[in-house]
């Protein structure tokens, strides 16, 4: 299993263009680590030049212990899975599946059984003489896996593998692909800009923005205890609430307004860790399952609402509020009793309420 550091990685594509500013992490052996992020953000590029397929402008790349900077991308020993397969057409998946090996000049017999042997893996043994237009998107995204684990290589890089497949599908496969990782035992990196891929596949997910690290950790921490508000906000569907406002001490107690005359209550000092000061200008955050039409712990505040929208989703309702002139969710079990437009106590549970820093985005 082999370790994978990436130390001070830059990726220029002009000069001066900095797409990866300054990129450091770490991938485990055997680990599958998520590279998750908005589009354009350089997730692609972190994993071409981890392939070999893209120059690195400076820093280093090791695979274990060995910089491999230089080393061509045919000697970096990588199975590759892209978001549109890149299978040829004229050949039928065996063929598809054997070519890897073929380019090695390994002996005919051994590519007639490691074939037989991978497409059972990724369940293709009934289709082997298919061509890939002969295949539904699912089957031909397996031809495209079992092409990538077929020397098995070193690393595996995923880019956006499932994007193209329907949701239940995308489901199916994601659950395949950990469960053929972690069998083989390979180190891997996968990348998708699909925050819930990224939570349940993920040994470990990084967050990247811009081209630069935000957070990386397991997708309990990311989701539980994010660093920044970029992270809190990616993570999650439907997205944390954001209440932007001001906070000042009344009485003991804290007091919040919400920007553009939205959203007022109060708070407990204990919400602050001892010895912090406040900044002015404060973002509380507060997931939709973290609120409640009732009151769960007796410090809890409470935020005077009016229901915007509801969405019933068979096992549980999101009510819509709006305040400061942003929305906010609230998930909770089903439930008639509610209806647009009426008014609601929303009740916040003290216990998740995240405070970050709004000037720098940082948790505070
Ligand atoms: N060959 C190139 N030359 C110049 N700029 C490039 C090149 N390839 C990518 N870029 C730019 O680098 C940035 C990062 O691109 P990249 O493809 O890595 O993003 P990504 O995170 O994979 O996005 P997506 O989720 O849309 O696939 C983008 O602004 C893109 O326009
Ligand atoms: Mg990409």
């Amino acid at each position: 299993m082999t370790q994978v550091t990436l130390r001070n990685i830059v990726k220029e594509y002009e000069a001066g263009l900095n797409i990866i500013p300054d990129l450091s992490l770490t991938v485990e052996p055997g680990e599958l680590l998520v590279l998750v992020g908005p589009s354009g953000c350089g997730k692609s590029t972190v994993l071409r030049m981890i392939a070999g397929l893209e120059e690195i402008t400076s820093g280093n790349l090791l695979f274990d212990d060995q910089i491999v900077n230089d080393m061509p991308a045919k000697s970096r020993d990588i199975g590759m899975v892209f978001q549109n397969y890149a299978l040829y057409p004229h050949l039928s998946v065996a063929e598809n599946l054997a070519f890897p090996l073929m380019l090695r000049k390994v002996n005919k017999q051994e590519i007639q059984q490691k074939v037989k042997e991978v497409a059972l893996l990724v369940g293709l043994d009934t289709l082997l003489d298919r061509k890939p237009k002969q295949l539904s998107g699912g089957q031909r995204q397996r031809v495209a896996l079992g092409r990538a684990i077929i020397r098995t290589p070193r690393v595996f890089l995923f880019d956006e593998p499932l994007s193209n497949l329907d949701a239940q599908l995308r489901v199916h496969m994601r659950a395949e692909i950990v469960n053929l990782q972690k069998r083989l035992g390979i180190t891997g990196i996968y990348v998708t800009h699909d925050q819930a891929e990224a939570m349940t596949m993920g040994d470990r997910i990084a967050v990247l923005n811009k081209g630069a690290l935000m957070q990386i950790g397991n997708p309990k921490e990311i989701y539980e205890s994010p660093a920044n508000i970029f992270v809190a906000g990616f993570l999650g569907s439907p997205t944390m609430n954001f209440f932007k406002g001001e906070i000042t001490m009344q009485q003991d107690q804290l007091y919040f307004i919400e920007e553009q005359g939205g959203a007022q209550f109060t708070l407990p000092t204990s919400v602050l860790s001892s010895g912090k000061t406040l900044p002015k200008n404060i973002t509380i955050g507060i997931r939709p399952e973290h609120c409640s039409p009732n009151a769960m712990h007796e410090q809890d505040p409470i935020w005077n609402a009016n229901i915007e929208q509801k969405e019933y989703h068979g096992h549980e309702m999101i009510l819509h509020m709006m305040s400061g002139g942003t929305r906010k969710s609230m998930r909770i079990p089903v439930s008639d009793i509610y209806k647009s437009s009426m008014p609601i106590n929303v009740h916040l549970n003290l216990q998740h309420i995240c405070l970050f820093d709004s000037d720098s985005g940082l948790r505070l």
